[in-house]
């Protein structure tokens, strides 16, 4: 498996992180972060902006293959006020409908996940739905006028993988997911992210903001502050590197301490693998998704809104298939071990967002090793469409000249 990208991969984010290491000025050559508006962290008005142009837009993650391995194999993406099915035809393929009878809209499934061997059949009045959406049959047929079963099929959604992830997105227009996701699809390069499976799914409901907790994640400043003892002996947050790349996305790098954390110790010396144990490698995905790449144990991260300041996250723990008892207790103690890392965190967002609401701050500051967080922040208004956005919400685009093609 070792392979060029590897070798590249290897070799770039070891200058990198020297680089880093050796850095004692801010760079001259990296723009000034001018300040976030607080606005965007608790207003109404850039939440509804979000909910209207940058949602409804973008590819979004909502699964991992392994979560449906036989035909009729479901589950329901219900974020964003959505209820979505996800599920595997008899052909293999992954499709995505909205979960909405097209009788008298009521949901065709009602159970969050699970295997629908034959047809979606509507719990009301039994309509039935094949595998491809198409309407398939009509009980009482003959009381409807003017039938036309082929316009009456569930309501796609566009539906994609990219190395064993699923995505959708509500746009029919939208740009391909290959595309989109291809600046990350060559740095993942041959990490068999298809072939991991999901080990634990932990839903954390929170108190602020979606963009309050996932900038906690996009950056590794707070690392000696707030994980004294869980993280900050493993990682050496001085090396921490962003590399920026189109459409929102960016990687970071740092190097490890101690090849202990998250059972890395386990790594086989040989491979790919091997720069993960050295190295931590995350990258964030545009807009809410952020993949900690690790050949032991991944924390995908997915953050939803719920509101101006009120959000999910959604961490799905993600290992090599092993069925052994020795790996089921493996998993206990890192899920409990996440769980408990990211609580160190979440303990701080319900007053960050206090205060971003309480009209004393103008806005968030961010340092050279945050940029991370005004890349996405900038996205999000090419999303939207700056055009659209009122002055007092608006940040100045400065980060476009870093990316890394
Ligand atoms: S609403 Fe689905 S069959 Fe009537
Ligand atoms: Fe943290």
């Amino acid at each position: 498996m070792e392979d060029v990208v590897v070798h590249d991969q290897r070799a770039n984010i070891i200058k990198a992180v020297d680089r880093e290491t050796n850095r004692t000025n801010y760079p001259e050559d990296f723009p000034a972060l001018p300040v976030v508006p607080a606005g965007r962290y608790g207003s109404q008005e850039f939440y509804d902006l979000e909910m209207k142009h940058l949602w409804p837009k973008s590819w979004l993650q909502v699964g991992h293959v392994c979560e449906f391995p036989q035909s009729g194999s479901y589950k329901l993406f219900e974020q964003l006020g959505l209820s979505i099915i996800i599920s595997r035809g008899p052909d293999g393929e992954i499709r995505a409908f909205h979960n909405i009878c097209r009788h008298r809209g009521s949901a065709l499934l009602l159970e969050k996940q699970g295997v629908v061997p034959r047809r979606f059949v509507c719990p009301y009045h039994s309509w039935s739905y094949d595998p491809d959406g198409s309407l398939a049959g009509v009980p009482e047929a003959r009381n409807f006028a003017c039938l036309d079963k082929s316009s009456l099929g569930l309501l796609p959604v566009l539906c994609g993988t990219m190395r064993g992830m699923i995505f959708i997105n509500l746009d029919p227009n939208a740009m391909p997911l290959a595309t989109f996701f291809a600046p990350t699809e060559q740095q993942i390069g041959d990490f068999p992210l298809q072939d991991m499976v999901v080990k634990d799914v932990v839903t954390i409901p929170m108190d602020c903001n979606w963009k309050v907790s996932m900038d906690n994640f996009m950056e590794i400043y707070h690392v000696n502050t707030v994980h004294t003892k869980s993280i900050a002996p493993f990682l050496d947050s001085k090396t921490f590197t962003a590399e920026l790349y189109k459409n929102g996305h960016a990687r970071f790098a740092t190097r490890k301490r101690a090849s202990t954390i998250f059972g890395a110790d386990k790594v086989t010396p040989d491979g790919p693998a091997q720069l993960y144990k050295d190295y931590s490698v995350v990258f964030p995905m545009f807009p809410n998704s952020f993949i900690p790449i690790d050949p032991v144990a991944m924390a995908w991260q997915t953050w939803w809104p719920l509101g101006p300041n009120k959000s999910v996250m959604i961490l799905t723990m993600l290992g090599p298939k092993d069925d052994s008892e020795a790996d089921k207790v493996f998993w206990k103690g890192m899920s409990a071990q996440i769980a408990s890392i990211a609580s160190e965190d979440m303990v701080l967002f319900a007053d960050i967002q206090r205060n971003l609401e309480s009209g004393l701050l103008p806005g968030v500051l961010m340092g050279y090793q945050e940029q991370a967080l005004y890349w996405y922040q900038e996205e999000i208004d090419r999303r939207i469409g700056i055009e659209r956005i009122p002055e007092h919400l608006r940040i100045t685009p400065v980060l476009a000249g870093q990316m890394v093609d």
